[in-house]
């Protein structure tokens, strides 16, 4: 994890590494893009983009249940994806891996299947105030149909999390902690190991959605003792629509399938069915065969450029963009947490980050503007919403240039 004690100098071919991204060298409104939306969504290597066109044109075949060639290569190409997953995390087990949609899937799998064994009447599930809407609204459903209480850890002006609160609310009540480890919002690298360590103290199991930290960091599920960690692989370079759930074997071994039908079973009667074991038990149907195997190219591609080499590139910019973006009269960044991803919101006194976003979309700047799915945190700060600079270990400081000075010609512009 970056921290500043542990910064080295980053190994990174910059110019190789753009080189292997088509869309970076595209226009938009005749100028080259500068694409700083990495948080909502990254861009994908040519070697991924053509392992899902070689699959459509060599592979094709449903997986599984097939005795034919390309059947059984599809199959074999999407389990050794789970490996390639399973590696990547350091997951005990291949079978730990469960392929979803993405972040948001993940986490209604484990908030219905497990909220439908563990949770009742009374029982407490605590988030945090810096929570995506997809590890708020899954909870609150949960919360309303059990009559369950949500509860959140409140954080300080910086956008870390209060550990003394944390600690305060963890009771015997509580039945799951489900928190962010990087904040889409805030670019906040939580405590993570702390935070499952105290849970664990009481017993009590930790989801992780680390839908922005993969991008970011290398994670070791094992050596966090995570219960169960999440992401989306579109934002790890991998295709959209296909994501990861880890479990722990014991809580989803435990836990009744959340879909059911074709593919999650052992036998089935019109009286009785007796359902697959993991993962199976958690792939209802089809799954995105040509997404899994795509995700599993990006984890290979970033592995090779070398998690240390990203944290310390990505460190530079966020250290680069913090000092220019400070510069500029009326701004002001939200999030400003010592142990910070290479994520920017920040808001101009008297411009909507609307307008904002918009002119520096003329500039063929990218960037999200809004609430980001995090109104409970935009209501904390009492802002309507930031702009969203989020970097990728594809960005450049001149990039960052062309948007302090965008930034710059934008405000001018407005006020
Ligand atoms: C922290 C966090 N959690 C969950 C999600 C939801 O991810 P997805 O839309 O890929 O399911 C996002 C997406 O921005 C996110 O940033």
């Amino acid at each position: 994890m970056t921290t500043l004690k542990t910064i080295l100098t980053p190994n990174i071919d910059i110019e190789t590494i753009r080189a292997d991204f088509p869309i970076l060298s595209r226009k938009v409104n005749g100028k080259s893009l500068v694409y700083f939306d990495n948080g909502a969504t990254a861009q994908k290597p040519k070697l991924v983009i053509d392992s899902i066109t070689n699959y459509y044109t060599n592979q094709n075949s449903n997986i599984h249940r097939g005795v034919h060639t390309l059947s059984q290569e599809s199959s074999v190409a999407y389990e050794n994806a789970r490996a390639t997953v399973q590696k990547h995390l350091n997951a005990k087990h291949a079978h730990e891996i469960i392929f979803t949609k993405g972040t948001t899937d993940s986490i209604n799998l484990v908030a219905t299947s497990f909220g439908k064994k563990y949770i009742t009447k009374g029982d407490e599930i605590l988030i945090s105030s810096m929570e995506h809407h997809s590890n708020i609204l899954p909870w609150q459903q949960v919360c309303e149909e059990k009559g369950a209480v949500l509860k959140v850890i409140p954080i300080n002006d910086a956008g870390e999390l209060i550990i003394s609160e944390y600690k305060r609310l963890l009771n015997e009540r509580t039945k799951i902690v489900a928190i962010t480890h990087i904040s889409n919002t805030l670019g906040t690298i939580n405590p993570i190991e702390e935070v499952i360590a105290l849970a664990h103290v009481k017993n009590i199991p930790v989801l992780i959605d680390g839908a922005q930290a993969v991008p970011h960091t290398a994670v070791d599920v094992q050596l966090l003792s995570a219960d169960f960690y999440v992401f989306s692989g579109h934002k790890l370079f991998g295709p959209t629509g296909v994501g990861v759930l880890y479990g722990k074997e014991k809580w989803l071994n435990e836990m009744p399938p959340y879909q059911v039908g074709g593919g999650t079973i052992k036998t089935v009667t019109f009286k009785k069915t007796e359902y697959a074991d993991l993962p199976l038990k958690f792939e209802a149907g089809t799954p995105h065969i040509d997404g899994v195997i795509g995700l599993a190219v990006a984890i290979d591609y970033v592995n090779k450029i070398g998690f240390k080499n990203i944290e310390a590139y990505e460190h530079e910019l966020l250290i680069y963009a913090t000092e220019a973006l400070q510069k500029i009269e009326g701004l002001k960044i939200i999030g400003t947490a010592k142990n910070k991803a290479s994520v920017i919101s920040f808001v101009v006194e008297g411009l909507h980050p609307f307008d904002i976003g918009t002119i520096l979309d003329q500039l063929a700047i990218a960037v999200r503007t809004g609430h980001h799915c995090t109104q409970p945190l935009m209501n904390l700060y009492n802002i309507p919403g930031t702009v969203r600079a989020s970097f990728a270990f594809y960005n450049t400081k001149e990039e960052i240039d062309m948007l302090t000075s965008g930034l710059q010609r934008a405000i001018k512009m407005l006020k």
